[in-house]
């Protein structure tokens, strides 16, 4: 448990080595490797995206991660675990500790809608075992798609708020408690004990249902074209490679996918490492995370989803159903299709309740620490603080849960936006503030393995272009409206949504969602001038390490 002593806090730590890079592989992998990545890879192309996926990955996922783990570390070691604290220590400027409101806002306010989703998968697995998404002999695609719908509350706002066993209100109330429950618990008894268990248990079940979906040949005779191999294909054929990969919106969805998959950006793995000790590996354990991480996006995520949706629907099935499409309406058509079909549905949704579980978890704890370590509370009043904010916030987004327009905007202006711009500042805070030389030497201490020297070139110069580039086509495309084929500009759907556009009215749900978003920087904002004091205080006492 956390201690003070001299109004310093000591920090909590981690109890293994394993158990913390388990934690960092929980928190990366989640709904992000099950749902956006195939929906993603479908979407843009199969090969061509995953091309485009692996160059963010080398360039700027795995550099970043780098990063994070370094600084996270290092601002432990100075008893700071959130990122106000870190970059006040780093840039030693009063001013540093407000660039880290990121740092809490993204993971406090991603949780508000991670949760929901979260609710959905364990009401899925629920339902596939207690008979609930079985339609018998009149199985289509319309069942599952209307069946989504009144579960999520999609149709009309506030309906989701029901207590019935096939509606998510029930289990966003269970998840919560969970979360909350093993939050409470700490690093070392709550996180990492949950995460030692679930992430082999996900690895097993995801394993079974892949071996399961493989093996599925060519169901229909009729359609001997709609093979699992030809599934496999439409996953990795680059297709008309050149061509697609000039498409900025390829690259701004790869970039983005990496990020939010990765948990880099996010202001967790910063937190998570800040628990490690200055001996303690950072290279090593930073890459074992990540590949964990793509094996289950790429090896299980990709591969269970596309070619399964594949088999039964075809190329034109696939299309456009986006992240929820393919997840909850396909799949679970999918499964039912399958001899113990129930029983699959409900270990794949079950996989994605853990998956999604050690994920909200991570976006816990950094709001937590700032809390303990700003206001210098115990765990208790920080539980019951962040609890409290996120319910609200969750309530909100469940609230507004038609057609997910609270869901939706939330996402793309935190999801999205707001993790570029925080991978942004912490690239340019570890390659030119405190510098490569300093850096590296910083990354190596207690290091198992030495990052190629190439990495030096790439995370000095090449992160830092390929970021902005991505993030300023991603504020021309997206924000300002501009169209890349036709240079004809008009309000894409999230501007237009917010100030009005041609034949599109503002959307009230939408503005207040960006306003929960203020109104959770504000807060931050303010909370942080206090911290400062409170650390400026301790600087001058000589109470810091
Ligand atoms: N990295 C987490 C995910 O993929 C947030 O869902």
């Amino acid at each position: 448990m956390t201690t003070t002593e001299g109004n310093v806090r000591k920090s909590e730590s981690w109890n293994s080595r394993l158990g913390v890079i388990l934690a960092v592989a929980g928190s990366a992998v989640g709904l992000g490797n099950f749902l956006r990545f195939p929906g993603q890879a479908a979407e843009y192309g199969g090969g061509a995206f995953m091309v485009a996926y692996f160059i963010s990955l080398a360039l700027i996922g795995i550099p970043i991660c780098w990063a994070e783990w370094t600084m996270g570390r290092y601002g432990g070691q100075y008893g700071f675990n959130s990122s106000p604290g870190i970059f006040r220590l780093i840039l030693k400027h009063p001013a540093g500790k407000y660039l880290g409101v990121l740092g809490v806002v993204i993971p406090v306010t991603i949780y508000m809608y991670y949760v929901y989703i979260e609710a959905w998968c364990l009401g899925y697995a629920v339902n596939f075992l207690q008979g609930g998404l079985n339609f018998g002999e009149s199985v289509t695609i319309d069942n599952y798609i209307n069946y989504f719908n009144t579960f999520i509350g999609a149709a009309e706002d506030g309906s989701a708020l029901g207590f019935d066993i096939n509606q998510v209100g029930i289990y966003i109330v269970l998840v919560f408690f969970l979360n909350f429950f093993l939050i409470y618990r700490g690093i070392a008894k709550g996180i990492e004990f949950f995460c030692t268990y679930a992430m082999p248990t996900l690895l097993l079940l995801g394993i079974i249902v892949l071996i399961r979906v493989l093996t599925l040949g060519a169901p229909n005779p009729e359609l001997p074209e709609q093979s699992i191999i030809n599934g496999l294909g439409h996953m990795w054929n680059p297709g008309n490679l050149f061509e697609k990969l000039k498409n900025p919106q390829l690259w701004i969805a790869a970039a983005g996918q990496i990020f939010f998959s990765l948990s880099v950006g996010f202001g967790v793995i910063i937190t998570y490492s800040s628990y490690l000790s200055e001996k303690d590996d950072v290279v090593l354990s930073g890459l074992t995370a990540t590949s964990a991480n793509e094996f289950c996006e790429v090896g299980l995520g990709g591969m269970i989803t596309i070619p399964a949706a594949f088999v039964f629907l075809g190329a034109a099935g696939i299309a456009g159903q986006g992240t929820f499409g393919l997840g909850f309406k396909v799949l679970p058509m999918v499964f039912s299709q399958m001899p113990a079909g129930a029983l699959f549905g409900f270990i794949f949704f079950f996989l994605l309740f853990l998956a999604a579980v050690t994920s909200s978890l991570s976006m816990l704890q950094p709001g937590i620490a700032f809390l303990e370590e700003g206001l210098g509370i115990n765990r208790k009043q920080s539980v019951a603080i962040l609890g409290l904010i996120t319910a609200m916030g969750s309530m909100f987004v469940v609230y507004f849960s038609k057609d997910m327009k609270a869901l939706d905007t939330i996402d793309f202006w935190v999801g999205t936006f707001l993790i570029y711009l925080l991978a942004t500042i912490q690239i340019i805070m570890f390659g030119w503030v405190i510098g490569i030389k300093k850096g590296w030497e910083e990354a190596h201490k207690g290091a198992e393995m030495r990052i190629p020297n190439i990495f030096k070139v790439i995370i000095k110069y090449i992160s830092p272009v390929f970021l902005l580039t991505i993030l300023i086509a991603f504020i021309l495309e997206k924000i300002v409206g501009i169209n890349f084929e036709t240079g004809e500009f008009s309000a894409t759907g999230y501007v237009a949504d917010l100030i009005g556009g041609e034949n599109h009215e503002k959307s009230p749900v939408a503005l207040m969602s960006v306003g929960v978003i203020g109104a959770v920087i504000v807060f931050v904002m303010i909370l942080i001038n206090t911290a400062g004091k409170r650390w400026d205080k301790l600087d001058e006492e000589g109470k810091r390490p």
